[in-house]
């Protein structure tokens, strides 16, 4: 497969489609076994994760919920550390199971805030399920149920992911090549 340029960035092919929804599939079947019998609410937090949510969903055979947020902290390739809020929590999460799902974990700071802006309420249980997770670039200490990648700190495209609003629509995953910027 070819390079992508999204601005003034290239991208080489880094995760198959085909990998990814082997993933997905088998964190489905994890979610539908320790779920069975609960109705969990799953959040699920936009942009980057609305293409893991959705394919995520197609696979679950237990009852579920979904809802959505909206928290932004990415400028280009750098986290800003700025974290804003754009569209909130509109449902109870008191005595519900909850899982979180993000496309990626980078630093940790969006989920860290987020996590605080929760920690007034009482869930049954709460747990993350992460698309990727950068354990080398997380600073904040968190515990991650459910992972179906670990990858090395390098920025990625793709299955929602973006490098500056584009990137979104691809079905696999690019990683930005280093040695070949404008
Ligand atoms: P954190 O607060 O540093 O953990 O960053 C989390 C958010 O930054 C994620 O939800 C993504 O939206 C975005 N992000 C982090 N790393 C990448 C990347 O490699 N590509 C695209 N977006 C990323
Ligand atoms: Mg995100």
């Amino acid at each position: 497969m070819a390079p992508v340029k999204f601005h003034d960035k290239y991208f080489v092919p880094y995760i198959s489609s085909a990998e990814i929804q082997e993933k997905v599939v088998e964190l489905a079947r994890r979610l539908n076994e320790d779920y069975k019998g609960k109705r969990p609410l799953f959040i699920s937090v936009l942009n980057g994760s609305f293409m893991f949510t959705a394919d995520l969903f197609k696979y679950l055979t237990i009852e579920a919920e979904v809802c959505f947020i909206k928290l932004a902290s990415y400028k280009g390739t750098k986290s800003s550390g700025q974290i804003l809020t754009a569209i909130g929590l509109d449902t109870d999460i008191n005595n519900r199971d909850i899982v979180i799902l993000e496309d990626i974990i980078d630093t940790g700071k969006t989920m860290t805030e987020f996590l605080r802006q929760i920690n007034h309420q009482q869930p049954t249980s709460l747990k993350i399920a992460v698309l990727l997770h950068k354990p080398t670039a997380t600073a904040y200490p968190l515990t991650i149920d459910y992972t179906c990648f670990s990858i090395p700190d390098k920025f990625v495209v793709g299955y929602g992911l973006d490098y500056d609003g584009l990137g979104r629509n691809l079905s696999q995953l690019y990683q930005l090549d280093e040695d070949n910027e404008d």
